[in-house]
């Protein structure tokens, strides 16, 4: 900014008088504002900016660059307001200061050098000046102090309790950040529930209710499911039928603790404990326990094996749109070191459409990653 003139000039004390009611009004802008209502908490931001910075996909997760989907939640959109009119606020700001600016340089209107010079040192236009970066943070990401959120979960409204908390990613934000207590990533009930080597069923005979074959579904080993899943899988078969993809069955479904006593056992016979690990969970350790789970296999006429998958179109095109259905690939390639298991494009999970659309989008490649826990590689213990 162009410096004000002489002290005792009556313009430029006009001027200083100007700049300083300005400064007193930003002054007391800043105080009504002293809390930043679009910065996380910087344990927050470290938290979650560290379980970004795992994520392996090429895809920057929602919220690096254009922020989450966001559903309308009043407080939120007043927060917007106000970034609006911070925005606008600095906009009138430029422009008093090029006032400030041509009433300080003295210049009368028909003084051409000392116009030319004056717009030789005029700030650039308004088009020309930097865009604000605006982040749509929240300013509190414990949604456990949502009545809404707390009604749903009471309710056990998983997608409900999702919606309240302002949607899948504000939800993952939230629990992966720590900040949200009520959300138990060990409840098996949950469409959040996370099992892996370090987190084992509780109790650890669970077994879920409302348990079903899916319907219009092969199921090759008499396989089931909960029922959300199983009508998600119903839905994602028909879908990949649909796009001419061909059939997709079920192989295997849920698993009990004692039918994954036999399951472990009989790869530990065939490739010794530390082979096994590596494909297949110890009892009570399975996320097909929980009925959210399937392996599935390509079928044309006769179905394939689990590892005919890969290789064909029905395997293509589960890896690119299961997650529209609310499926993941739970165990891929890459992730071995946090998932403790070898990829497995088969190894379907339900979380259901809204986290898997977060999931998706924000190019995550483990549960653990997406909730901010550590890696599970190996048992302890
Ligand atoms: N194959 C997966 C890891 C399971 O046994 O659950
Ligand atoms: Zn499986």
């Amino acid at each position: 900014m162009t410096a004000p003139g002489p002290p005792d000039s009556p313009l430029s004390r006009r001027a200083a008088r100007a700049l300083r009611d300005e400064g007193d009004r930003r002054a007391r802008t800043t105080d009504s504002t002293s809390f930043s209502p679009f910065v996380l908490p910087d344990d927050l931001v470290g938290a979650d900016a560290a379980a970004t910075s795992r994520a392996r996909g090429a895809t920057p997760a929602p919220g690096e660059a254009d922020g989450p989907t966001r559903h309308a939640r009043p407080r939120r959109i007043a927060r917007v307001g106000v970034i609006a009119a911070v925005v606008a606020a600095g906009a009138l700001l430029v422009g008093a200061a090029a006032a400030v600016t041509g009433m300080v340089s003295g210049a009368a209107p028909d003084d051409s050098a000392a116009a030319a010079a004056h717009v030789a040192a005029a700030p650039p236009p308004v088009s020309e000046l930097p865009v604000p970066t605006v982040e749509q943070t929240p300013v509190s990401t414990d949604i456990c102090a949502d009545p809404a959120v707390i009604a749903a979960l009471e309710a056990s409204d998983d997608a409900g309790a999702i919606e309240a908390a302002g949607g899948a990613e504000w939800f993952r934000i939230a629990v992966a950040g720590g900040a949200a207590p009520c959300v138990d990533l060990t409840d098996p009930t949950r469409l959040w529930v996370v099992i892996n080597k370090t987190l084992q069923f509780d109790p650890v005979d669970y077994w879920p209710a409302d348990m079903m074959f899916p319907e219009g579904v092969r199921s090759l080993e008499g396989g089931s499911l909960r029922a959300d899943a199983s009508g998600a899988l119903t839905a994602m078969v028909t879908g990949a039928r649909e796009a001419g993809v061909g059939e997709i069955a079920l192989l295997s479904g849920f698993r009990s603790f004692n039918s994954q006593m036999a399951t472990y056992g009989r790869h530990v016979d065939a490739r010794g404990v530390e082979g096994a690990d590596l494909v297949s969970a110890r009892p009570g350790y399975s996320e097909h326990q929980s009925g959210l789970s399937g392996d599935v296999v390509p079928c044309a006429g006769p179905c394939g094996t689990l590892d005919d998958l890969a290789g064909s179109a029905q395997g293509e095109w589960v890896e690119a749109h299961s997650w529209e259905y609310g499926w993941i690939v739970r165990y891929v390639d890459g992730a071995t070191d946090v998932t403790g298991y070898l990829p497995e494009p088969w190894h379907l999970r339900y979380i259901g459409p809204e986290l898997a659309r977060a999931y998706h989008d924000g190019g995550w490649t483990s549960l653990e990653e997406f909730f901010g826990l550590p890696p599970a590689p190996a048992y302890v213990g």
